[in-house]
């Protein structure tokens, strides 16, 4: 694993995550939209109690921020049983993840986080642990070696991961339940922003909400920081309050757009539209002109800009579409811009 991969992304919203550790649902109806995923875990959860038996293989992908770990720890609570997290970088050698399986007791949960990032040796000991329950060790070196069958108890892993294309198949095949998440609509960012008002204290008026949910970019982290800083704004410049125009004023104030695009976000257009004549240039070029990580660009901003549709994904690399132009007040003309494939 390369430097620059260990290093990951975001560090800033994961701190909150944890500063703010009663902001997370505990149960699945406390759990604000997703109903889908939430409706199906429930069906999974109810089943496994009914058997008595411990629940099946989750994987859980979609962008940061949008509740895997949270849905990690609330099957966890809803089952009744212990949680142990780890990540895929973390284990780094076949001993590490024999040390962590042979501790786990019946049904308890392995939450394996970034589990694309799992290394090959490693994988290869998860297939039968998750498969038969069973842990194949090798006692011994050259020709008196032999290898020994140890047996688990029947446990669950979870898996999360940003990068589904990433998970090699045979491992995504090992996962009974694969669950996708996805941003948030606009109702349900309004219902993470008046949570966390309440949970956190703060006199959020209805404008100021909707203010707020708009530019989350449909991601319960980002909501959850914005209200944060925009919380900060309000006792330094007001009295406390989160007014409408309060939040206006203190989200511009850190460059967040009317649709929740940040100073990444449109640096990343821009250099498209300027100095790419709108594309296709490839990612990595993107990545080095405006000196960003290629995984932020990647997991962060990309999948919100294809959301918007404001970028295309071509064979030759990414697009820059008309309604980017517009938003960014940048002239578009017909003819000039290559054409989409
Ligand atoms: N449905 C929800 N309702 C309320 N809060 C939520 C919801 N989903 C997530 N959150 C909050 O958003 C934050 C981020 O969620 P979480 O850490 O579970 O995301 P993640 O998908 O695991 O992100 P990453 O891919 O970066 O690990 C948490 O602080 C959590 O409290
Ligand atoms: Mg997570």
């Amino acid at each position: 694993m390369s430097d620059s991969k260990a290093r990951q992304i975001d560090p800033a919203p994961k701190h909150d995550d944890r500063a703010d550790h009663n902001l997370r649902p505990q149960k699945l109806d406390e759990m604000i939209g997703q109903d889908q995923v939430k409706e199906n875990l429930a069906i999974l959860i109810s089943a496994a109690h009914k058997r008595k038996e411990a629940l099946d293989h989750v994987l859980f992908y979609g962008p940061p921020g949008l509740g895997k770990t949270t849905l990690a720890h609330v099957v966890a609570n809803e089952m009744g049983v212990n949680i142990k997290v780890t990540s895929g970088p973390a284990i780094e050698r076949a001993g590490d993840l024999a040390a962590i399986l042979t501790n786990l007791r019946e049904g308890d949960i392995l939450f394996i986080d970034e589990v694309h990032r799992l290394g090959r040796i490693v994988e290869e000991v998860l297939y039968p642990a998750m498969e038969e329950f069973a842990l194949d060790i090798v006692i011994g070196k050259g020709p008196s070696a032999r290898s020994i069958r140890l047996k688990l108890p029947r446990f669950t892993v979870i898996g999360a991961t940003t990068r589904l294309a990433l998970i090699t198949a045979p491992l995504r095949a090992r996962f009974g339940a694969v669950y996708r998440l996805d941003y948030y609509d606009l109702p349900a960012m309004q219902k993470v922003v008046t949570r966390a008002g309440r949970i956190l204290d703060v006199h959020v008026e209805q404008n100021g909400v909707e203010e707020i949910a708009r530019r989350s970019r449909g991601t319960p982290r980002v909501a959850l920081r914005l209200l944060r800083r925009v919380r900060d704004f309000a006792q330094v410049r007001a009295d406390g309050s989160v007014t409408s125009r309060i939040a206006m004023e203190a989200l511009d104030l850190l460059q967040v757009d009317a649709l929740g695009l940040d100073d990444v976000d449109r640096r990343v257009l821009k250099t498209i539209i300027e100095k790419y004549n709108g594309g296709p240039v490839g990612l990595n070029t993107i990545a080095a002109s405006i000196s960003e990580e290629q995984d932020t660009i990647m997991d962060v901003v990309e999948p919100y800009l294809l959301q918007l549709g404001f970028l295309d994904r071509t064979p030759q690399g990414r697009v820059a579409t008309k309604s980017a132009y517009d938003h960014l007040g940048m002239p578009y003309q017909e003819g000039v811009q290559p054409k989409l494939i």
